[in-house]
């Protein structure tokens, strides 16, 4: 049964006391989010600033929150995803640090769109999206709350290229920065991070060995780089699909064998889609799957498989495992889908590790300050996190991670700005 506490919406607000102490774990692993809190206490940026995330609900989107709340933000919080939300989390929010929460693990579609609903009464000023859901709702269904915006931020690929499109068809109305192209985001939240937990939560929910398995990665953009590199760590045999031939030629360069989907689909024992497109596995390639195959998306939305046609094929169905739902087909294979099709990463395990949030939610927190800042000079845009922002975030992370670098001599520094000394 839902709790409602503090205008919240959560499953049940007893289980703060153990969300808190997650949130707190976490927030040892975050030191670059903690030195941006600490100035945000004493300075308060985003004072008088209503603030409205839909991002996935964990521990480290609550030092976000936290953050954001220190830097004398009002701010709001809705799930990204229907099956990603750490529901001690959702509590200890609400309850231990009044950040009005609207997420249940598990919530249907209606109740879904009603907690952005909720999050957009909140007549924000920025929204924080992660996949560009609540910018959508914003824009189709709720006209009233656009007046109030200064700006948003948005975290990931499949949220970034949506705005793009919006931009492009001329219906964006307030300037967004796009979060998710920082180096500093990109570079290592979508690969080392998206690398490791979508293993982590592939384990999770089969239990599999990797070592002498194919693993099959459709999709070899950052997330899917990351992907290969830790499957091939794990001692599996990596296939990469693509639709893109420089993605393509990269992969197998990196070691990995390259083909096409209906090709590999024989071959692999485990598929994971990250590509951030539509119906990637399709029925053509199920048909073609070994007994026992599993597939598993990592990409934002559950579009990659089509888990329709997978129905269609199958002559019975069953739950054999907590998210693990296996598809006896006509021809008598078994395949397992994992999660519904969902971000297997945040649904079968944590999301990506704390260390690696770390960057991105600087990024978020530093972003949302900027959006303060220069509002009046954006215009109706996707924007990139500024240099500054992006560099900063790597020297204090190098900082705190305790690594020290080289400094450029005078002599160097004169040699990179001049032109006229050759052979
Ligand atoms: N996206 C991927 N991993 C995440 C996490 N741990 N918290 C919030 N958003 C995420």
């Amino acid at each position: 049964m839902a709790t409602a506490a503090l205008d919240s919406d959560v499953k049940d607000i007893g289980l703060a006391s153990q969300g808190k102490l997650r949130i707190e774990w976490a927030d040892r692993m975050m030191p670059v989010l903690r030195l941006i809190r600490q100035r945000f206490t004493e300075e308060k940026p985003l004072a008088g600033v209503r603030i409205a995330a839909c991002l996935h609900v964990t521990s480290e989107t609550a030092n976000l929150m936290r953050t954001l709340k220190e830097g004398g933000a009002d701010a709001v919080l809705c799930a990204s995803n229907p099956l990603s939300t750490q529901d001690d989390v959702a509590a200890s929010l609400a309850a231990d640090y009044g950040i009005p929460v609207y997420a249940i693990k598990g919530e249907d579609e209606q109740s879904y769109y009603g907690h952005i609903d909720a999050a957009l009464d909140h007549q924000p000023h920025i929204t924080m999206d992660d996949g560009c859901d609540l910018v959508t709702v914003a824009h189709k269904q709720r006209p009233d709350v656009i007046e109030n915006m200064l700006g948003g931020t948005e975290e990931t690929t499949t949220g970034v290229i949506r705005l793009r499109s919006m931009e492009e068809n001329g219906v964006l109305r307030y300037p967004i920065v796009a979060v998710n192209e920082a180096n500093t985001k990109h570079l290592f939240d979508n690969r080392y991070g998206t690398g490791q937990s979508s293993l982590d939560g592939i384990l999770r929910l089969t239990n599999i060995l990797l070592a002498g398995h194919t693993v099959v990665v459709c999709g070899y953009g950052w997330c899917g780089r990351g992907i290969a590199a830790r499957a091939k760590g794990a001692g599996a045999n990596v296939i990469v699909t693509e639709v893109n031939p420089l993605n393509a030629l990269e992969a197998a360069m990196d070691g990995y064998l390259v083909m096409p989907l209906l090709d590999a689909a024989a071959q692999g024992d485990l598929f994971i889609t990250v590509t951030g497109n539509a119906h990637v596995l399709d029925g053509q390639h199920f048909a073609a799957m070994k007994d026992g195959a599993i597939v598993a998306n990592a990409g934002h939305f559950n579009i990659e498989i089509n888990i329709p046609a997978l129905r269609d094929l199958a002559a019975s169905t069953a739950i054999v495992r907590e998210q693990v739902e296996e598809f006896t087909l006509a021809n008598g294979n078994r395949i397992s889908l994992l999660s519904d099709g969902r971000l297997v990463n945040l649904s079968g395990a944590e999301g990506h590790p704390a260390s690696v949030m770390d960057m991105s939610f600087a990024n978020q927190a530093l972003s949302a300050e900027f959006v303060v800042g220069n509002h009046d000079e954006l215009e109706n845009r996707v924007y990139t996190v500024p240099t500054e922002i992006d560099a900063g975030v790597a020297r204090l992370k190098l900082d705190a991670m305790g690594l020290a670098i080289d400094t450029l001599t005078p002599e160097q520094e004169k040699y990179l700005s001049s032109w006229e000394e050759g052979t």
